[in-house]
């Protein structure tokens, strides 16, 4: 077994993608996922705080799973909350968002059926299309024909995984087009709205709700771990579906619920970005960032999202450049094949609410000097 393990680390010593684990220094966050800064909000915590005071008589475990001791009143009730803040008719909270799309994929199609995925979906989603036994198709990146092209391939009772917000790419797919095609094949859209959720909407609803879609998609995955800053995700859909997955999905029936402090830290990150002034200051940020490259021949991938990315070929040239900018004060982070596509290694830049002016400009500078 050795022998095994050393040659696959060799191989991706060999490619410079070898991963490692990185314990954070004071670096300028342009990395994480916290793009409202909920996860620091001081604020947040002492509601928590205040939360638990009160409410002392409580158990630190979810003790079992939601079919067995761990489903509770306040579960419900903030799946509730959720479901009309999302203007859906039902939901379902997993543990996270891998938790959610897997158990979501593979209970969901069976065999002779057809999951139809954009080619930059996440793995979770990939992860779980492939324990279902339905046939797989991808198709081209937010590309309409190719998607129609499978569309006419596809058998039984078909399923079109997209994200709105792409995580590597940080575009958006063109849900109108994408729903449309759907319903022209009966097709059940499923959407991903991970780094969506807190960041597009009005109040941070996601894509979904900003294009006033929510009924036509078939399923929507919201996850809490991005723009709100904790952890769980929840599947928005029918009241039907809701049941279907409590009786099948497999990451929702064998593994222990969330605890109560991650519920209710949940319930409160929702009435923190509901205050909405940190959203507008990452729209603020985004549109600052991109107003920089205007002009350059930086090759930054077209996006509106807290996710911006410019292209640096090779797994080599994209580390080294990362590096340059940690060892000037910037935690940004390559993004190397095999993640991504070989040729399309990129700098994954995340803009956040609480990142200021100055930093966004030194970054900036920093990189037109570099590329
Ligand atoms: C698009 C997308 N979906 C799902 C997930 C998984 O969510 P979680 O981190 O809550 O497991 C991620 C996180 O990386 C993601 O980017």
């Amino acid at each position: 077994m050795d022998d095994f393990l050393d040659k696959k680390l060799q191989e991706r010593e060999t490619n410079n993608s070898l991963r490692c684990l990185q314990l954070k220094d004071n670096l300028i966050d342009f990395s994480s996922n916290d793009y409202l800064g909920l996860a620091q909000s001081a604020e947040a915590k002492q509601a928590i705080a205040d939360y638990f005071l009160i409410n002392h008589d409580y158990k630190l475990g979810a003790t079992g799973s939601r079919l067995l001791s761990g489903n509770s009143v306040f579960a419900e009730a903030l799946e509730c909350e959720l479901v009309k803040f999302h203007e859906a008719d039902a939901g379902l909270i997993f543990n996270s968002g891998y938790d959610a799309n897997l158990g979501l994929f593979a209970s969901i199609a069976q065999k002779g059926d057809t999951i139809i995925c954009d080619e930059h979906i996440h793995a979770c989603i990939i992860d779980g299309a492939r324990l279902s036994f339905a046939q797989r198709f991808t198709f081209l990146h937010n590309d309409l024909n190719s998607l129609e092209t499978k569309l006419k391939n596809s058998r039984g009772t078909i399923f079109i995984a997209v994200e709105s917000v792409y995580s590597m790419d940080g575009d958006v797919a063109p849900l109108i087009e994408i729903s449309a095609l759907a319903k022209k094949y009966k097709a059940n859209l499923i959407v991903d709205e991970a780094h969506a959720t807190g960041v597009m909407g009005k109040n941070g609803e996601g894509l979904v709700q900003h294009l006033g879609l929510q009924n036509d998609v078939f399923a929507r995955v919201v996850t809490f771990g991005k723009a709100l800053g904790c952890h769980g995700a929840i599947i928005l859909g029918s009241d039907k579906l809701r049941t279907y997955l409590i009786n099948f999905a497999r990451s929702f029936i064998y593994t222990t619920a969330l605890p109560l402090h991650s519920l209710v830290t949940i319930k409160i990150m929702y009435a923190q970005m509901l205050k909405k002034q940190n959203i507008n200051t990452l729209r603020k940020n985004i549109a600052f960032f991109k107003i920089q490259f205007l002009g350059t021949n930086v090759n930054l991938i077209e996006s509106d999202s807290a996710i911006q990315c410019i292209i640096i070929t090779g797994n080599t040239a994209c580390k080294n450049t990362a590096l340059a900018l940690q060892k000037n004060g910037f935690d940004v982070r390559p993004i190397l094949s095999p993640t991504v596509a070989k040729g399309k290694e990129r700098l994954r830049i995340c803009l956040h609410a609480y990142n200021s002016e100055v930093a966004i400009l030194e970054l900036c500078a920093l990189l037109k000097k570099i590329i």
